[in-house]
């Protein structure tokens, strides 16, 4: 299998609406078409540290759209409400027809409190129709084109959560009805239920539990993947040194796989793909995020870049071809199950329906 090729250059920030080279892939069945690559904007809102920003996000969202990047990524509860404000002002000061090209995919459910904590999610059919209310308000957007729980709230059907989005869909709110780290069973279900567009999952060279039933259970139904965390928050970015000092809200300050040993160990991956990325004259991102495009057509990775920098580093994984001798070198320099720590904190874990 081999990624596709197009230019991939990333144009200066301009307001200019005109086509650009990047390709587009259909999130499942019936889904929306959308780039190839998706900007994923949560690390704008400090998950990963860094203070405000607020001029760079805006010009990376900006540099994304005009490189023909059109979906992007959000949560509600991405610094409660920051990031849909963020994304907000940059469709305004786009250019025209902005919001048309752009597919703005929200994740809802997550509760938060005032002082940074989370306080589990709730799908509810009334909290579910509050959260898009909100939403809709704060993005200043009269619809949301994909709209999904961020987790299964485990004291409501997911036939109740996604009927209540399938309401918003038929009043015209919402496009499309996503999922977010599920499993096969409730995946089923909520087919069952209205039409699925995309699961919205980690997927990454360390990160494959989906390879085993959620990838052929999706197959078979005809619903596409966003993949998250194809950079594994930076780990695999190829710019991680094991003494960057994290800012104590940083996800990755928490996260398992960037501790102590763990953290010694999953560098020692990320030098064996820097040799091949090297010898392809690419970056370490490069490879990663090539890798999970080779994947197969339905599967959209979603990149973390906060930095137009990144962001056309990130862009230049498209112009990366794969052949079978690459992948499998890139298998035998990682190969599945080698990271060293869950993807996740134990307590979140504990609330991934997809990890059950
Ligand atoms: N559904 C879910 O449960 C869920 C969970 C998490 C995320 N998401 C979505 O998925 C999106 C992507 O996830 P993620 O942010 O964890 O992904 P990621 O792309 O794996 O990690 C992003 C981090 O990688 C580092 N990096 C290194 N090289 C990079 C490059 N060339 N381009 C971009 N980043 C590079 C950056 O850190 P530095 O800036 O420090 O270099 C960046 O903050 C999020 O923005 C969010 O929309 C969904």
């Amino acid at each position: 299998m081999t990624s596709d090729a197009h230019t991939g250059t990333t144009p200066p920030p301009s307001s200019s609406p005109s086509p650009a080279p990047v390709p587009t892939r259909r999130l499942g069945a019936t889904g929306p078409h959308t780039s190839a690559l998706g900007l994923g904007c949560m690390g704008m809102s400090g998950v990963y540290g860094g203070g405000d920003e607020r001029g760079e996000s805006v010009a990376t969202i900006h540099a994304a759209l005009d490189a023909g990047v059109t979906l992007l990524d959000t949560g509600d509860f991405y610094g409660m409400g920051h990031n849909e404000l963020l994304i907000n002002e940059a469709l305004r000061t786009a250019g025209p027809s902005a919001r048309e090209r752009a597919v703005v995919s929200v994740k809802f459910g997550a509760l938060r409190d005032p002082g940074d904590g989370w306080g589990g999610f709730d799908g509810r059919p009334a909290a579910v129709k509050n959260f898009a209310a909100y939403s809709l308000q704060r993005l200043g957007t009269d619809y949301i084109d994909i709209y999904r729980p961020a987790r299964l709230d485990p004291d409501v059907p997911i036939e109740e959560t996604v009927g209540a989005v399938a309401e918003l869909v038929q009043a015209g709110y919402v496009r499309h009805i996503g999922l977010s780290e599920v499993g096969a069973e409730t995946i089923r279900r909520a087919a069952a239920t209205a039409p699925i567009s995309d699961l919205q999952i980690e997927y990454a060279l360390i990160s494959r539990g989906v390879e085993a039933d959620i990838l052929p259970t999706l197959r078979e139904l005809g619903i596409g993947v966003t993949a998250y965390g194809v950079l594994s928050r930076g780990l695999i970015g190829g710019h991680f040194t094991s003494d960057q000092r994290l800012a104590a809200n940083d996800f990755r300050a928490m996260s398992p796989r960037f501790q102590g040993e763990n953290l010694q160990h999953n560098l020692t991956l990320v030098e064996s793909l820097r040799k091949i990325a090297e010898q392809k004259g690419v970056t370490v991102a490069q490879i990663a995020i090539a890798w999970v495009l080779s994947r197969g057509e339905d599967i959209v990775p979603l990149v973390g870049a906060r930095s137009r920098k990144r962001l056309t580093e990130s862009l230049g994984a498209l112009d990366v071809t794969l052949d079978e001798g690459d992948l499998a070198a890139i298998e035998r320099a990682v190969p599945a199950d080698s990271a060293a720590g869950d993807r996740y904190p134990s307590a979140q874990m504990a609330m991934l329906d997809s990890e059950r």
